[in-house]
């Protein structure tokens, strides 16, 4: 009898808790489960004394995740939308706020919430084949978990809106160089371009890291009621026509088609 995969791969190598999105034949899309899952590892990771940092990737080669679970979107109502968005942005914010370093390793498409996943990690690595982009206005929908708040703080309003509002993906030269990614690798160094970087960070004092991030997520200012807002906004495009017809699109895999209801 073969047992299910578990849906996330953990290991702590060194200190390092290395959480691999573990749903390759979904592109690694983040169901309730996943992010239940991770809210626990997250969890973890604050209480433990031997955790010093974070890696989140994705497993196979061709996603780090391709976004919220868009089956579980298909009898979604308003309310229950606002709800979700509430819990995911909840869980990303655990991860911004943490003063362990937190590096997204993108190992392929990051679209959608594994996008904005990506963007509650403290820095991104991506290996060359990776993709970004923001296509939930192809669902009726947009960015719910954090999205819409961090991706114009890191890239500005100007190129934020764009990617959100053409839902093109961008290759890992591109979110180089508008300052998605620090560094773009090959998909073989990958891993070890993070462990490295936070192995690096670790000969510095335990005090200076903590406080390091503590502050740069000050900086961010994602406290205020703007995420709230865009619970709300998610909430709002769930209840649409356009919003079903947009998963109903996806899941038979056509193009959609709007009229503004
Ligand atoms: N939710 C649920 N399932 C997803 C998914 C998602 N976000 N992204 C991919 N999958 C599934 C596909 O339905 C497919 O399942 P199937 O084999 O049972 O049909 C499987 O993952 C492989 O994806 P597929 O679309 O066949 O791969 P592709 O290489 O042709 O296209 C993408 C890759 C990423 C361009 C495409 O999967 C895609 O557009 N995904 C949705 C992205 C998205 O809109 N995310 C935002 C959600 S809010």
């Amino acid at each position: 009898m073969s047992e299910t995969p578990a849906i996330l791969d953990v290991r702590n190598e060194s200190g390092i808790l290395i959480i691999t999105l573990n749903r390759p034949d979904k592109l690694n899309a983040l169901n309730r489960a996943v992010l239940k899952a991770l809210d626990e590892q997250i969890e973890f990771a604050y209480a433990s004394e031997t955790v010093k940092g974070i890696i989140i990737t994705g497993s196979g080669i061709k996603a780090f995740a391709a976004g919220a679970d868009i089956s579980e979107f298909s009898s979604l109502q308003a309310h229950e939308a606002q709800l979700l968005s509430q819990e995911g942005q909840l869980i990303f914010q655990k991860i911004d706020k943490l003063t362990k370093p937190v590096i997204a390793a993108v190992n392929g498409f990051a679209l959608g919430g594994g996008f904005e996943l990506a963007l509650a990690c403290h820095i991104r690595i991506a290996s060359d084949n990776a993709k970004f982009g923001l296509p939930e206005s192809t669902l009726g929908l947009l960015p719910g978990y954090g999205g819409t708040q961090r991706l114009p703080l890191i890239i500005g309003k100007g190129r934020a809106i764009e990617l959100m509002l053409t839902a093109e993906q961008i290759p890992a030269d591109k979110a180089l160089a508008w300052g998605i990614v620090n560094t773009v690798t090959t998909q073989e160094e990958l891993l070890p371009t993070c462990i490295a970087l936070l192995q690096k960070f670790f000969t510095k004092a335990p005090t200076s890291i903590q406080e390091v991030l503590r502050c740069a997520h000050l900086a961010m200012d994602t406290s205020g009621t703007a995420f709230n807002e865009e619970a709300k906004s998610f909430g709002r495009c769930a209840g649409t026509q356009d919003f079903k017809e947009g998963v109903q699109a996806f899941m038979e895999k056509r193009k959609a088609s709007f009229t503004g209801k």
